[in-house]
């Protein structure tokens, strides 16, 4: 038994020198590079903080971004575990790793498996020439021309939000705003989108609703991310790994290819996002690649359901948050309140009442309220991207080898007093025209940047706008005191929730 245990210590001693050695070795990476680093330590390496100081993913950049700032530095790294990380604080550097110098930083490295987790897939994890022969078709789904048309559609659903507010206003009940707001932008993207009616207001479709909700944990679970940013890919497909569940790949895959099923046996086209999934399914000898000039292979059906699951999720979940947020610093400042609804219908009036397109683009006070909301609370607080090829950061001695992730922090950038003086304080006016034309453009980028800008920006920013509308038209919004006043995000999400819920109370506005 002595000789077992005495064992036991060897290798247990053994083992805890190699991991300290392995560390050490790992952490000495951005020193020998010639890059200042901000102090890591074992385990985890510069992410302890989400642990010891009960942070979100978004927050911890946000903080390495303002210390690095602090340091009067331009760029500096950390550490996700032994994982060096590249983060640039700089707006030149910012501004040519998302645009000018894209080639070199083209994708986001998250986890893609076509053979272990097909739905994993999807544009938004999709890389290289798969993705830019993607992305060169979508600008179709969302031009203008079509953008009016989705707009009718969102306002005709926004009768079917107001019924369902009517009825909380009337009671005078409190509820959960964000749960409300989930089922109405559900039904818009599936109908805009998907040319679905999915009724999720009416409480029709509660699966849908569910298992488009899961999407975000799947995606961004901080327990995934860590694994897929310090595990190299070749060996997490070899064990296996997942990051959607089979139950939330059986659904979507019945769904979506019973829509394609039904589409091509009653040939309807809609000229709608899924018209173009449906075109990129099939052999056209006359679609070409991104470049114009090779023909393209079409996508196979799991593809098919990946991409337009990724965009029913990505297109109800960030528009519900950030109309939340609006709602509670709204809630929160009843002057802004006023003020907004005093435009609102002040440019409604214009127009006899009607909420039109034109109208709503006319409400500058309720751009100023949208961009104070994402810049405060970007939904996607960090923007990764991982090196292609080998990268000199011009101005400087620092190479970023192929392979490192590059870490931007919007959310750092969008806190960064020198661009906002009282960061954490909600103030639209700080959107007016003139005080933007004093700020770098890349200080306000909640939905990104450069050729990987999200591809839904106009349409998340119209539907968070005309559930705007809808309530403050209608109603005074009161934040019941089942919300708490102490302000913290979900932890486990990389994605930006509200831990608790916001609870409002409504009440109708004499005419
Ligand atoms: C307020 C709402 C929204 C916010 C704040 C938001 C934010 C973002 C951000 C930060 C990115 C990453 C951009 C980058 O890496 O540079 C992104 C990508 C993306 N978003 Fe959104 N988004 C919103 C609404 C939507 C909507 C409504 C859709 C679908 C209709 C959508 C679909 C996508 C897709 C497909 C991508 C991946 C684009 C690519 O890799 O080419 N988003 N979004």
């Amino acid at each position: 038994m002595e000789v077992f245990n005495a064992t036991t210590w060897y290798i247990l001693t053994v083992l805890l020198l190699y991991i300290i050695w392995f560390y050490k070795r790992s952490f000495a990476y951005w020193k020998e590079r010639g890059l200042e680093y901000l102090e890591p330590v074992i385990p985890l390496g510069n992410a302890f903080r989400v642990i010891s100081k009960k942070l979100t993913v978004g927050e911890v950049f946000a903080q390495f971004y303002l210390e690095i700032k602090e340091r009067g530095l331009k760029h500096a790294g950390v550490f996700v575990c032994w994982k060096p990380i590249y983060i640039p604080v700089d707006p030149e550097i910012i501004k040519r790793i998302l645009i000018t110098d894209f080639e070199y930083f083209p994708n986001r490295g998250l986890y893609i498996s076509e053979e272990k987790d097909p739905l994993s897939t999807h544009i938004f994890n999709a890389e290289n020439s798969e993705w830019r022969n993607l992305r060169a078709k979508l600008p179709a789904a969302f031009t203008s021309a079509k953008m009016r048309k989705m707009f009718a559609i969102m306002e005709k659903l926004s009768k079917q939000f107001k019924e369902n507010l009517d009825a909380y206003a009337t009671n005078g009940t409190p509820f959960e705003i964000k749960s409300e707001i989930s089922r109405f932008t559900a039904d818009i993207i599936a109908s805009c989108a998907h040319g679905i009616e999915t009724n999720i207001m009416k409480k029709e479709n509660e699966e849908l609703l569910k298992q488009g909700r899961s999407f975000f944990d799947n995606q961004f679970h901080i327990s995934k991310v860590l694994l897929v940013i310090t595990i190299p890919r070749h060996i997490l497909v070899k064990l296996n790994f997942r990051i959607m569940t089979r139950e939330f790949e059986k659904y979507f895959s019945n769904l979506f290819q019973n829509i394609m099923k039904y589409r091509k046996e009653k040939e309807i086209k809609r000229g709608d996002l899924t018209d173009i999934f449906i075109r990129l399914n099939e052999k056209h000898d006359d679609e070409r690649d991104f470049s114009g000039n090779k023909p393209i292979d079409p996508i196979n059906d799991i593809e098919f359901v990946s991409h337009l699951t990724a965009f029913f999720c990505a297109g109800f979940e960030t528009s519900s948050s950030t109309v939340t947020f609006a709602l509670y610093e709204l809630a929160r400042n009843p002057e802004y309140q006023s003020k907004l609804r005093t435009e609102i219908k002040k440019i409604l009036t214009k127009y006899d009442n009607n909420v039109t397109y034109d109208a709503v683009m006319e409400m500058k006070y309720l751009d100023n309220i949208v961009d104070e909301t994402l810049r405060l609370y970007p939904v996607l607080p960090i923007l990764p991207r991982q090196c292609a090829k080998d990268y000199k950061v011009p101005g400087t001695n620092v190479t970023i080898e192929k392979g490192t992730y590059a870490i931007i922090s919007n959310m750092g950038i969008q806190r960064d007093p020198e661009y906002y003086p009282n960061p954490d304080k909600f103030i639209p006016e700080r959107f007016s025209k003139e005080n933007n034309a004093k700020r770098p453009f890349i200080s306000h980028v909640p939905f990104g940047e450069g050729p990987r800008i999200c591809v839904g920006k106009r349409f998340g920013i119209l539907q968070t706008k005309i559930a705007l509308v809808t309530m403050l038209r209608n109603y005074e919004i009161l934040l019941d005191k089942k919300t708490s006043n102490s302000f913290t995000y979900a932890r486990t999400e990389l994605i930006l929730r509200k831990a608790g819920n916001v609870w409002i109370k409504l009440k109708h506005l004499e005419v």
